[in-house]
């Protein structure tokens, strides 16, 4: 398949490079999946790969092809608790989440709002997405059966919570273990998905649970592990009660074996300097989530740290404490809180980073470069037609734009579901 459009991609180190009139040639892999083998300018390729005899030319006029969206955290059984009222983190799980999580044993309920989540994340152009299922197995076992029967690269697991929590959402702490090492060996690697060890955060799992989860973090090392860390000052207090001993709250983690490549917290708002540096030695990530942090009132990510420790990061809708599935919204929240917490030193997140964090970024901070968020030879065929005149005001807006960033700018400050064409993911044979 050759496609002729205008053509978005990252360079390795996230630079982003664009072709006004470009060409992306996919071709099956010797497994069957669909992967990138040229993109560029039309102009310097067209004549080895679109001139022959065979070629089907998808031409695009006034089209953008782009990178499928990874989100790195997020919360399939919350799509219907977004959007809920609540006095900040800990009154929110009580009184909304907990209770609606709680109807997840049942597979079939499970069945029917995974169903519904993937359309809403394929209608928002996001290809991946890292996700907390429930504390049952049905609801990890309703996710990965629908991302399979699509096609699609998705990352789950079964959240581990085996105190502070109420009936119905609450585990036991070896039954939780037994039942997560289960659902490693029945879904991980199976065709495109992965499995995460998913502790729901350190106040509810005991120490021994915790433990144990470290124990397979270990044992799996291709696995991934999941979790939330420093996302509000009261949960931070409550951490200090429960955990004396830990130097901080992300100790906690590091103190179990939690931390580690393809280890991806949530937040990491309130970290210190020596926990920034931890990040970077463990290679683990951070899943920033700023409509939840704005939502949730929970605090600002600090990009200028972040960035002086050198630790991975990328970005999250964090649904249901996120309040949209669009990576539009999310990457416009990332630029105002970006801008709330460094104004002093006048940062300004650029469009290019922005859009990187969202795709080539997050993949790279999941571990999973070079294989998905970006269009580059090589990486899996998941793609979005963008259509960046789908409104009047976006449609002058990005015909006055002189260069890349006030392209990509105007998207991601009057963007929403709506410039997502089509979202098109890597067929495999
Ligand atoms: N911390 C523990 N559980 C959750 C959750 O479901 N959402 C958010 N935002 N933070 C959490
Ligand atoms: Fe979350």
């Amino acid at each position: 398949k050759i496609y002729r459009s205008a053509l978005l991609r990252f360079a390795d180190d996230g630079t982003p490079l664009y072709d006004s009139d470009g060409l992306l040639a996919i071709a099956p892999d010797a497994q069957g999946q669909e992967r990138v083998v040229a993109a560029g300018s039309w102009q310097a390729l067209h004549a080895e790969y679109a001139a022959q005899a065979n070629a089907h030319i998808l031409h695009l006029p006034g089209k953008l092809l782009a990178p499928g969206f990874v989100d790195m955290h997020i919360h399939y059984p919350q799509t219907d608790v977004l959007g809920a009222p609540a006095d900040g983190l800990l009154p929110w799980l009580e009184h909304y989440t907990f209770p609606h999580e709680a109807r997840f044993h049942d597979r079939s309920y499970a069945d029917g709002v995974a169903e519904f989540f993937l359309d809403e994340l394929l209608r928002n152009g996001v290809t991946t997405s890292l996700t907390f299922a429930t504390s049952h197995s049905a609801s990890v076992d309703a996710i990965m059966a629908a991302a399979q029967a699509r096609g699609m690269r998705m990352l789950a697991g079964k959240v581990l919570q085996d105190r502070h929590s109420p009936d119905g959402v609450r585990d036991h702490t070896e039954q939780g273990l037994i039942d997560t090492e289960t659902l490693i060996q029945r879904w991980h690697g199976v065709d495109r998905l992965g499995y995460a060890i998913t502790p729901r955060f350190a106040p509810t799992s005991t120490p021994e649970q915790l433990r144990g989860a470290g124990a397979l973090a270990a044992k799996y090392p291709d696995v991934w592990v999941h979790s939330h860390v420093s996302e509000n000052l009261d949960e931070i207090r409550w951490v200090r009660e429960l955990y004396p001993e830990a130097r901080s709250y992300l100790d906690v983690y590091q103190r179990f074996g939690l931390m580690r490549e393809r280890a991806v917290y949530a937040h990491c708002i309130w970290l210190d300097d020596i926990d920034r540096a931890l990040m970077r030695e463990t290679q683990t990530a951070a899943a920033i989530s700023p409509t939840s942090n704005l939502f949730l009132s929970s605090g600002y990510f600090d990009y200028l740290k972040a960035d002086a420790a050198g630790f991975r990061y990328g970005l999250a809708s964090d649904v249901g404490g996120g309040m949209s599935f669009s990576p539009f919204r999310t990457m416009q929240a990332a630029y105002v809180v970006g801008r709330e917490q460094h104004s002093k030193q006048g940062l300004s997140l650029k469009p290019g980073h922005l859009w990187w964090q969202h795709t080539a970024g997050a993949a790279k901070a999941l571990g999973l470069g070079g294989v998905i968020g970006n269009l580059q030879p090589g990486c899996e065929a998941d793609m979005v037609v963008i259509n960046p005149a789908y409104t009047p005001l976006l449609a002058r807006k990005t015909a006055q734009a002189q260069t890349l960033d006030e392209l990509l700018f105007a998207m991601i400050v009057l963007g929403d579901d709506r410039l997502i064409e089509q979202t098109i993911i890597s067929q495999a044979k």
